[in-house]
């Protein structure tokens, strides 16, 4: 979903005027429920059938979107804020978190970091005085850590550069601030200010490709920008914040990517992809009868759409998959896969003044990967170094922390802890170690070296450390809970969880089902949707 999301947000460009209609025809005929001849021809390239042309039906599809949302709508935190919020830029920054939150991550894993993110920062003014370092430790796990630095940026934008007041609409928005693009503009323009104007993520790409019959590449900008015209000329001009979210919500419980739920569908009868499969249906059930020919239809019919010349339409190369429903819609190009790489990571341990395990972090750049978040003392691996190499280089790494302290034989390999952020498939090789009495580490944050410090378990738990390094931790907790790891003597710890190196690979891979729960379960699970 992120590149999907990626795409439709990222595009520049103002949201055009709702009920916008293109001009000129091509030999696709109008829209078949608008009545021929009625409304001005459309676009050079698509046909009627994959737009809204007739105002009766866009009237029809706002109701019964909206009346359906009044029912069925979640119970969100940031919409009883936002419906409790009286000043405009008071409730435009309530929207405003809850939409950069959202962004390529699930509404479950939203909440809670939602509600401590506005219990301490409950207004622009305290979002702005606060530090990089509070923002960080507040987002740590949520992923695409970017997000939650440039929302503080752009909130002290609005303090220093805009008298506090937030811009109100959706071009002014993208323009001003920094992190906000199309989508989230849209967003807050129309939930905030009642502005109508349209927005298209993820589940809005899908509702709409699926009830309109839009199969060509929904990634490709030509077919987002079809996607946000539709989106203004559909959203309610009285409503259009309340049917924006509806959309969304639509996409996210009921149009959903894989099994959607077409029976609870307010707008199955606007559905071009249902009716494509209530009419093969119904080709099918007649032929079991004899009563029709021995194949159906297998695209619009030409009185639809001219489907072979249309440049919306499922591409003949990849024609309707009956196997697949209404899921045929959306289609996009191949994802390019993640790019591989392996990095070394250490935990060391020493003991502090009062006998207590302490963890060196690191903190990484302010820029690029994971900015300015902490981890434990890593390194890219070159390829194909074999494991002694990947010692030397690992224990050569850390002297540079740690100098003489460094018992080499004390280096412990843990296991591959594998993570995949959006564009790398990074595998993380865990090895630990155990420093000797009073080590030292070279100074923090002079000479171009990184800042660093020594931290007690709690005050990890408490630091901005991505998920990838909460699950290095855990692989190194099970390995200690083994009693082989440093510091724990032979003894398997009362309450662990057993588990041999060689397993931690496969068990770093979601899919496969969760063991026993370690005490720390809560700091080190990882939340959907990284
Ligand atoms: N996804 C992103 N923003 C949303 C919203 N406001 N409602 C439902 N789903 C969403």
């Amino acid at each position: 979903m992120s590149r999907l999301r990626a795409a439709a947000r990222g595009r520049q460009g103002l949201p055009q005027g709702v009920g916008e209609v293109r001009k000129s025809p091509r030999r696709c005929r109008e829209n078949p429920s608008s009545g021929k001849g009625v409304f001005p021809s459309l676009s050079t390239q698509q046909s009627a059938y994959h737009l809204f042309s007739h105002p009766v039906e866009i009237q029809a599809f706002r109701v019964n979107l909206l009346a359906w949302y009044d029912k069925c709508k979640r119970d969100l935190p940031w919409r009883k804020l936002a419906a409790s919020e009286s000043d405009p830029t008071r409730r435009a920054y309530t929207v405003w978190v809850s939409e950069i939150m959202l962004q390529q991550t699930q509404v479950a894993t939203v909440i809670d970091y939602y509600n401590r993110w506005m219990q301490k920062w409950p207004t622009l003014q305290a979002l702005a005085g606060a530090s990089l370092e509070d923002v960080n430790e507040l987002w740590a796990g949520l992923g695409y850590y970017s997000r939650g630095k440039r929302l503080q940026e752009a909130a002290q934008k609005v303090v220093s550069e805009l008298a506090g007041e937030m811009p109100r609409a959706a071009e002014e928005l993208q323009k001003l601030l920094p992190g906000v693009g199309r989508y989230t503009a849209g967003a807050i323009a129309s939930i905030a200010y009642g502005q109508a104007t349209g927005v298209v993520d993820g589940n809005v790409i899908r509702v709409l490709c699926r009830v309109r019959g839009i199969g060509a590449d929904s990634s490709s900008p030509a077919v987002i920008d079809r996607l946000w015209d539709l989106a203004n000329t559909l959203v309610d001009p009285v409503r259009p914040g309340d049917f924006n979210q509806a959309m969304m919500e639509l996409g996210a419980t009921v149009c959903t990517p894989r099994a959607p739920l077409c029976m609870e569908c307010p707008v199955k009868p606007h559905c071009r992809a249902r009716c494509r499969v209530e009419k093969e249906l119904e080709c099918a059930s007649k032929r079991l009868l004899g009563k029709a020919a021995p194949t159906c239809p297998q695209a619009p019919d030409v009185e639809e759409c001219a489907a072979g010349s249309c440049s919306l339409c499922l591409p003949a190369t990849e024609p309707w998959d009956s196997s697949r429903g209404v899921a045929n819609f959306p289609r996009r190009a191949a994802k390019k896969q993640p790019r591989a790489e392996r990095t070394a990571t250490c935990v060391l341990e020493r003991r502090g003044p009062g006998g207590e395990p302490e963890y060196l972090i690191v903190q990484r750049p302010s820029s690029g990967l994971l900015a300015g978040l902490w981890e434990f003392p890593s390194l890219p691996l070159e390829p194909g170094l074999n494991e002694k190499q990947q010692r030397e280089v690992v224990l050569g790494h850390i002297q540079a922390w740690a100098g003489d302290a460094v018992a080499r034989g004390r280096l412990r390999h843990v296991g591959e802890v594998i993570h995949i952020f959006s564009h790398i498939h990074q595998t993380y090789v865990v090895y630990s170690l155990l420093l000797g009495g009073g080590a030292q580490t070279t100074a923090s944050g002079q000479d171009g070296q990184p800042a660093c410090r020594w931290v007690t378990q709690a005050d990890l738990q408490k630091s901005a450390i991505s998920t990838a390094m909460k699950k290095v931790w855990k692989a190194r907790e099970r390995l200690s809970c083994e009693g082989l790891g440093p510091g724990t003597g032979h003894k398997r710890k009362r309450g662990c969880e057993v588990a041999r190196a060689g397993q931690l690979k496969a068990e770093a891979d979601s899919s496969r089902p969760r063991r026993q729960q370690l005490s720390l379960a809560a700091f080190l699970k990882a939340p959907a949707g990284e």
